[in-house]
């Protein structure tokens, strides 16, 4: 592989797993794009909460189970990720199959390890998107730690592909590359921005 190319892939490997940890980096806040069920589609900041290129191409974030697209990801589990970092210019698209870990291993180990002020969103009676004749107020109070554990969902993205495009004063660079079973980069390339 170009040894240019494989530079940019390495940058965006390792500020992808920074950003799990980081709140100042970027790629912290991401967008996820999905297909509704009327077949139409819809976007929505997420918050990175893991990120795995090492044995896997693995992103994670935490969603409510009420929210529309946890039962939209049941039905068609697809998403296309889109990161930008405006220190950099770079742009990093994913694209992603989607699985859902509900009240399991999984999503317990998440919630033992993720501090209240990120869990507190999920102590909400409401269901999200429901009408409200006032703006919402959270009083967490209201429901049990068994109640919002409920909610809880981790929603883990396998990575199938990435399209970079890095902006530069000379010309956009943009790259694509596909991801083995195990996180590997194969069929990378420079393609035309
Ligand atoms: C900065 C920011 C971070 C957010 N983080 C999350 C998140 O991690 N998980 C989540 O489900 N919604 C998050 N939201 C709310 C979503 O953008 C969205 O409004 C909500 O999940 C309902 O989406 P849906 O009705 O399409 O399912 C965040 C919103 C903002 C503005």
């Amino acid at each position: 592989m170009d040894a240019n190319l494989k530079k940019l892939l390495d940058t965006c490997r390792t500020s992808i797993v920074d950003g799990k940890q980081n709140p100042e980096n970027d790629w912290k806040l991401f967008t996820v794009s999905n297909i509704t069920k009327d077949g139409l589609p819809n976007s929505r900041y997420v918050v990175l909460r893991d990120a795995n290129f090492t044995e896997k191409a693995e992103i994670t974030f935490y969603t409510d189970s009420r929210s529309g697209k946890f039962e939209e990801f049941q039905k068609s589990p697809h998403a296309s990720l889109c990161f930008f970092d405006r220190h950099v210019g770079l742009q990093l698209v994913m694209n992603a199959s989607v699985s859902l870990y509900n009240q399991d291993k999984t999503a317990e180990d998440y919630w033992q390890k993720t501090p209240w002020r990120s869990l507190q969103c999920y102590y909400m009676k409401e269901k999200p998107g429901e009408t409200l004749k006032t703006p919402f107020v959270l009083n967490p109070n209201e429901l049990s730690e068994d109640q919002a554990y409920q909610f809880f969902t981790v929603v883990k993205c396998t990575i199938h592909s990435w399209d970079i495009l890095l902006l530069t004063k000379t010309g956009n660079e943009r790259a694509s590359c596909e991801f083995n079973s195990h996180g590997e980069f194969k069929k990378a390339a420079w393609i035309a921005p």
